[in-house]
């Protein structure tokens, strides 16, 4: 197998390609003036079983990934595997107003379309991992709670799991089984895309470490606000992971409110601390 990195997803394809002992392919991406992609395949592809792992954060790493993978067919390759650590446009996975696209079945339709088989992580709209068919697209879902409840087991002391709203729940419930402790969930209500608004309950946590757990962390607002009602109860500490660092109003909102904060490597982070490629590499191997 040969495993190809595409911008911004090199050092994931190193590390995968490393675990599996698989060559890695080169792409050459440039960008035109005018900000159109040019992609041309480096290596010898024909009869090969490839993986191509890119991170999908923008719309011109979604064209990126489109332009290799549609090189790589024509370029002879046996067979491609698709794996999107962050999949852009996981968010928009269900119509709530009449004639809105369904952006995540239009992308997956593309990219189910331009190779063999399609790997995530953690996706937003598929709570269950394994793999599963969304509008009749086969998506494999890797997840990477383990890994992170593995960052924390030796870190923390007395833990207690909180998932910050209802969704993220079989993530807290996951990793209080992982941990052998107590977990128990917050109330969002989510006034507009930056704002949400978190209620407190009564819950002695003096002698806990307290491990807040998402799928993702966007504005940070949800985080931000379970984090000071948290603060009110007097933890130990307070220590979160997320799968997904977005991180768009920047991870400094978070000092002095929180003890310690980690995000996996799905997204290029300056706390991407936890490392998808086992899981990713694990999957491959199947
Ligand atoms: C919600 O469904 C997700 O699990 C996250 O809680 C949400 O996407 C986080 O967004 P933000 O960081 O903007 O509050």
């Amino acid at each position: 197998m040969l495993v190809f990195g595409s911008s911004n997803s090199e050092d994931l394809a190193w590390e995968v390609s490393k675990n599996l002992n698989a060559g890695l392919g080169k792409l050459e991406v440039q960008k035109f003036p005018d900000g159109e992609l040019y992609v041309r395949v480096d290596s010898d592809v024909k009869g090969e079983e490839l993986a191509v792992i890119k991170r999908t954060r923008t719309s011109d790493d979604l064209i990126e990934l489109i332009l290799t993978l549609d090189a790589l067919r024509d370029s002879g390759a046996r067979l491609i595997h698709t794996v999107l650590p962050y999949m852009i446009y996981s968010r928009q996975d269900k119509r709530f107003k009449k004639g809105e696209a369904l952006s995540a079945k239009t992308l997956l339709k593309v990219l189910d379309e331009l190779s063999d088989d399609i790997t995530t992580v953690n996706c937003h709209f598929l709570r269950e991992s394994d793999e599963r068919v969304y509008h009749s697209v086969r998506i494999r879902n890797l997840d990477a709670i383990p890994q992170i409840v593995d960052y924390f087991r030796d870190k923390i002391r007395r833990p207690l799991v909180i998932a910050p709203d209802k969704g993220s729940m079989p993530y807290a419930q996951e990793a209080a089984e992982l941990l052998d402790c107590e977990f128990n969930h917050l109330q969002k209500k989510r006034v507009s895309g930056k704002e949400v608004i978190i209620k407190s309950k009564e819950l002695d946590v003096t002698r806990n470490d307290i491990l807040i757990l998402d799928d993702m962390i966007s504005t940070g607002g949800t985080i931000a606000e379970a984090a000071k009602v948290i603060r009110g109860w007097k933890p130990q500490s307070i220590n979160v992971g997320c799968v997904h660092g977005l991180f768009l109003n920047g991870i400094e909102q978070f000092k002095g409110t929180v003890d310690r904060l980690v995000c996996t490597n799905t997204l290029q982070t300056p706390i991407s601390k936890v490392s998808v490629s086992d899981i990713i590499a694990g999957d491959l191997k199947r």
